[in-house]
């Protein structure tokens, strides 16, 4: 996001290799199997190969078979169409395979997701290295249509599958000291190429932090899913954070550790660019970013040339739900 030496790929450039990547997984779908691709003159790139045989995926799709099955929908859903699941996995961020919005779904099909540790630490009565599955399995999962609105002035609505981080956090038990709660991402660089990468800027792991009282809001959902299915590896499988009043850049993906502390944690984006980029980062049309503006944003997947603007709201549309929480607060300076 943002970095000037390699910029993000212009709509110009998403656009082809969108139809690229959707023809290459018509190819996986209809030729899988024993077919000789090379035979008919085809040739697959390490990355697709990846994608089609990563057998974690497989299974964790099946320790999550039976939670999915019982998935419940949520009254917390907006009633705005989801966006198509071509579009929400072919334009992402996540710097870890790359700064480009196609980089994830090009490298992201090789990473690992099962076996999956949280460590949790830090104020809380129960730290511990928790399985996922373990995490998960006396929850019922919930499905949330969710606006999703990035710092760069793009959104989309998408249909996670998950459960409230506040019922994982009361199972952790906090301590009367836990004011925040800090949350990191895999460091993996041999399955993440943008980890080897001297091009991000960033320290890795990717770290995000909220306050435990927004940590503890009904609204705050920790994904598993999208769509009925498991998480896309590109948008965080196996598990990541969703705030939807929120800069997209606070739902941190790809979790491996969740801590509860005094103070405020530093967080991956307010570190690199601290004028640009606050802790609290609350969507806020009223409040421009330094480079541009943030009073609309543009709803993806848009028409032909991008065009599907629509003004940004306050809290990206949940301020009735959230707003409490900021009380006394100047939202001009908190950003
Ligand atoms: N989490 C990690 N670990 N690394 C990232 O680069 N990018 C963030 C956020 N979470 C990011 C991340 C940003 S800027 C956005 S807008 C959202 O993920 C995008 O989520 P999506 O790709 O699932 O739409």
């Amino acid at each position: 996001m943002l970095i000037k030496h390699k910029p993000a790929l212009s709509e110009a450039q998403v656009t082809p290799k969108s139809i690229y990547v959707d023809r290459r997984s018509f190819i996986r779908q209809t030729l899988a199997g024993t077919l000789a691709l090379s035979g008919l003159g085809l040739s697959v790139s390490p990355a697709l190969a990846a994608q089609a045989e990563n057998p974690s995926r497989s299974a964790w799709r099946q320790k999550l078979a039976s939670p999915l099955a019982t998935m419940q929908k949520s009254p917390y859903s907006t009633t705005e169409t989801p966006a198509p699941l071509k579009d929400i996995q072919r334009y992402n961020n996540f710097y870890e395979f790359g700064t480009g919005k196609g980089d994830p779904g090009e490298h992201a099909g090789g990473l690992t997701i099962d076996p999956w540790r949280v460590v949790v630490e830090g104020e809380v009565e129960k730290p511990g290295s928790y399985m996922l599955e373990d995490l998960i399995k006396s929850h019922l999962l919930e499905e949330r249509i969710y606006r999703l609105r990035c710092v760069e002035a793009w959104s989309m609505v998408i249909p996670w599958v998950g459960i409230p981080l506040s019922a994982l956090i009361a199972r952790f038990k906090p301590t009367s000291r836990a004011r925040y709660v800090l949350f990191e991402s895999l460091v993996r660089p041999e399955e993440m190429p943008g980890q080897r990468s001297l091009f991000s800027g960033i320290d890795w792991p990717y770290q995000e932090g909220l306050r435990i009282d927004e940590a503890m809001h009904p609204l705050t959902l920790m994904a598993v899913g999208l769509y009925g299915d498991i998480l896309p590896n590109q948008n965080g499988a196996p598990f990541r954070l969703v705030v939807p009043w929120k800069y997209g850049f606070k739902s941190i993906k790809s979790i491996v550790k969740i801590g509860f502390v005094e103070t405020m944690p530093p967080t991956t984006w307010n570190q690199l660019q601290p004028g640009e980029y606050g802790f609290y980062a609350n969507v806020n049309p009223a409040v421009d970013h330094p480079r541009w503006s943030q009073k609309t944003e543009r709803r993806l997947p848009g028409g032909l040339f991008g065009a599907n603007r629509i003004e940004t709201m306050p809290f990206n549309g949940y301020a009735e739900e959230v707003t409490s929480l900021y009380a006394g607060m100047d939202l001009s300076a908190n950003y």
